[in-house]
């Protein structure tokens, strides 16, 4: 197995009295795509919320590439290279498809000082490099064709596309995705899938939270299971497949695993 690129250990969380992420340890191999699963109310989101410092951790620790994130600002994770995809659209309608790939680079962005410090010049060689980055994302997305659309016209299928390129644009190691094939069809959750693996192809390592197990099942090297915010159940798909307590985590929900 290749090195840690994320390195978590003792990540807990508590709102009010509830123990939402608990002494919860993992590791996320560089290049590969790892899943992050569990019932509704697992701890999942949390996870990816303290990763990016949306709201700090009780205790704990997350070593990404050396570098502590826990207490460190969320720009300053975006800029060392962790993407993010939401668990509900964040898509702008009145703008195309093309600028809301582009408002991706700029939130992550490296450059608002820069641009400021360098003037006009700057800014418009920032605007073509912010533009030629989107247009590579859209590309690795297959969505080159739509990037003059306005996002209101398209499907959700691509919607969620075009978020995940988004978060590409932003030229991520490490891309953290919530739930990206929630409301897709068997057809785009299929083309979601695709995509996911030519971007952990294209060198991004992926940590997928997802509900869709047949997607989960075939495209993760490795299967990490919350329950209650603890630590079920870590291991390849074909082990996780098979684990009574995973399998009996999910009874009276709609999952086949
Ligand atoms: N900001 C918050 N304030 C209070 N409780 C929260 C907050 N965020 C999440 N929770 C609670 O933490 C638990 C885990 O939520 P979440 O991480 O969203 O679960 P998942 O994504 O696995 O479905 C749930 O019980 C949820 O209600
Ligand atoms: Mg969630």
């Amino acid at each position: 197995m290749s090195r840690p690129l994320l390195q978590v250990s003792g990540l807990t969380k508590t709102f009010g009295g509830l123990e939402a992420v608990s002494d919860v340890a993992f590791d996320v191999a560089e290049g590969s795509i790892k899943a992050l699963i569990g019932p509704n109310g697992a701890g999942k989101t949390t996870i990816f919320n303290l990763l990016t410092s949306v709201i700090p951790a009780d205790s704990g620790s997350a070593r990404f590439n050396g570098h502590e994130l826990l207490r460190m600002p969320t720009h300053r994770i975006a800029a060392l290279g962790i993407g993010r995809t939401f668990q509900t659209s964040l898509l702008f309608d009145q703008m195309t498809v093309l600028e809301n790939v582009m408002v991706g680079h700029h939130l992550g962005g490296r450059s608002s000082m820069l641009t400021a410090a360098l003037g006009i010049l700057g800014a418009r060689a920032e605007e073509r490099e912010c533009r030629a980055l989107a247009m590579r994302a859209l590309e690795q997305a297959g969505l080159a064709d739509l990037a003059g659309r306005p996002a209101s016209e398209l499907p959700i299928g691509q919607r969620r596309l075009v978020e995940v390129a988004r978060a590409l644009a932003s030229e991520p190691k490490l891309l953290l995705m919530d739930e990206p094939a929630a409301g897709l069809n068997m057809r785009e959750t299929d083309r979601m899938g695709e995509i996911i693996q030519r971007t952990r192809d294209g060198g991004v390592t992926v940590l997928l939270v997802e509900h869709d197990m047949s997607l989960v099942m075939s495209i993760s090297e490795e299967i990490l299971v919350l329950d209650g915010g603890r630590r079920l159940a870590e291991g390849p798909p074909e082990q996780i497949r098979h684990d009574e307590r995973v399998l009996a985590a999910y009874l009276g929900e709609e999952a086949e695993l």
